[in-house]
């Protein structure tokens, strides 16, 4: 089972939200977008990874890691996963989006991946999506 993390709203109106999120080792988020807004992520603390997808294919494109210190942006046609690049050391992020941000949770299934399993429609029902941490099993290998 993917570990959830902690997300704090400290300040938000109309035109700006600003989060603090606390990632525990091994959490991780859903597929998401980001609606209309734009964001500023700044790593404060840890390694955080983010697995980025095509909009349009739902192709899986690249595996971003980034450290204490390093920043990120985020953009209305950007769907990504986020979570802690460590399996012991919790890590925190600072986001700052304007808008306020309203954001769209995907299916994993919706979403190819490079060594997916070819399964029968009707098992893939049942067992797509993996209940375990999907990008330690189906992420690329580094
Ligand atoms: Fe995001």
């Amino acid at each position: 089972m993917v570990k959830k993390y902690d997300r704090h709203v400290l300040h938000e109106n109309p035109k700006i939200e600003v989060v603090h999120i606390k990632w525990p080792p091994g959490a991780e988020s859903r597929p998401h977008d980001h609606g209309k807004s734009y964001g500023k992520v700044k790593v404060l603390s840890g390694k955080v990874f983010q697995l980025v997808f095509d909009k349009k294919t739902k192709k899986f494109l690249r595996r971003d890691v980034m450290v204490a210190g390093d920043v990120m942006i985020e953009t209305p046609d950007l769907i990504h996963i986020m979570g802690n690049d460590s399996k012991t050391e919790i890590a925190e992020t600072l986001h700052v989006y304007t808008p306020k941000l309203v954001m769209k949770y995907y299916s994993l299934a919706m979403f190819k991946w490079p060594g997916m399993p070819k399964l029968k429609k009707k098992r893939r029902r049942k067992s797509w999506p993996p209940k375990e941490n999907l990008t330690k099993k189906w992420g690329p290998k580094l």
